[in-house]
């Protein structure tokens, strides 16, 4: 009995956000964007733009981390239909994996088939340099919980769902060819995913070097492992906002990686926004 108003409870919720927001906008979106750390310009290039507060929305947690402001912006973005969130919901800011996903269930009921994510990253392989932008190709999964975790809800999605291609190969390949014919330098790497909030140690970042990571960040993972369940096809993308490991001195500030993730935003709009128009 307790079991069934439970289960009703998590599936109602989504639904309910998802038909409040599809009865105030105009246009259901085709795509989902996650915009990252410093990333939050792309939707100043979003045409004929809507917002919607998260604050407004039944029972969408609120974002509070500084940087983040929490609205969903809907409109134009090469072409395509999108909705942008402005602000993402972090493992560290204390919310539960469910909370920190619940955005990609909504997604999933609005029928939205592709997900692009930024996030900014720290570098661990040595051929990195602040400001790259390294597409994701893979992640590694080091939070201290799976979003999964708990009743399956058959209606989402399978008990034990394949991560055999979490970032969809096709998305990579049309990455690859916008950012060749726009110039723009882009690494390839494996994302490594922590609850945070610290930064790492040497070592630890010596340690996800050594296990197959390239960059490490807070985020990221849980949506991913989420919207994999769900079926949708999954773009990533990281910014490298610092370097780490064994005989890297600089000490990384949440500053400094909002001010690196700034620097690469041109090259990011560009990269998205073209991929969006070749979808
Ligand atoms: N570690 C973890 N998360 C991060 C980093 C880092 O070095 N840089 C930006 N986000």
């Amino acid at each position: 009995m307790e079991k069934r108003t439970e289960e009703k409870t998590y599936l109602d919720k989504i639904r309910e956000s998802a038909d409040y927001i599809k009865n105030h906008v105009k246009e259901t979106p085709e795509v989902a964007i996650i915009l990252g750390t410093g990333l939050g310009d792309l939707i100043k290039y979003i045409e004929d733009s809507e917002a919607i507060d998260y604050k407004n929305i039944p029972n969408f947690p609120v974002s509070t981390v500084e940087g983040h402001s929490g609205r969903l912006i809907f409109g134009k973005l090469g072409g395509k239909r999108v909705m942008a969130m402005q602000g993402r919901f972090h493992y560290y800011e204390g919310y539960d994996m469910k909370e920190v996903t619940f955005p990609v269930r909504v997604m999933q009921q609005m029928k939205i088939e592709k997900l692009f994510v930024s996030n900014a990253a720290g570098g661990m392989n040595k051929e990195f340099r602040v400001g790259d932008i390294m597409i994701i190709t893979d992640h590694i999964n080091l939070f201290p919980e799976n979003p999964l975790r708990g009743k399956n809800y058959e209606d989402l999605g399978p008990r034990f769902p394949a991560m055999t291609e979490a970032y969809s190969q096709s998305l990579i390949n049309l990455a690859d060819k916008v950012s060749q014919e726009k110039g723009i330098r882009v690494m390839h790497g494996v994302y490594v995913g922590t609850a945070g909030p610290t930064f790492e140690t040497p070592a630890e970042y010596e340690y996800f070097r050594i296990i197959g990571g390239d960059a490490v960040g807070m985020s990221t993972v849980p949506e991913v492992i989420v919207a994999n369940h769900a079926g949708m096809k999954v773009f990533g993308v990281s910014v490298i906002t610092d370097l780490g490991g064994k005989d890297i001195k600089e000490v990384p500030t949440h500053e400094e990686v909002q001010k690196a993730a700034l620097k690469a935003q041109p090259n990011m709009v560009v990269l998205i926004s073209e991929m969006l128009k070749q979808l």
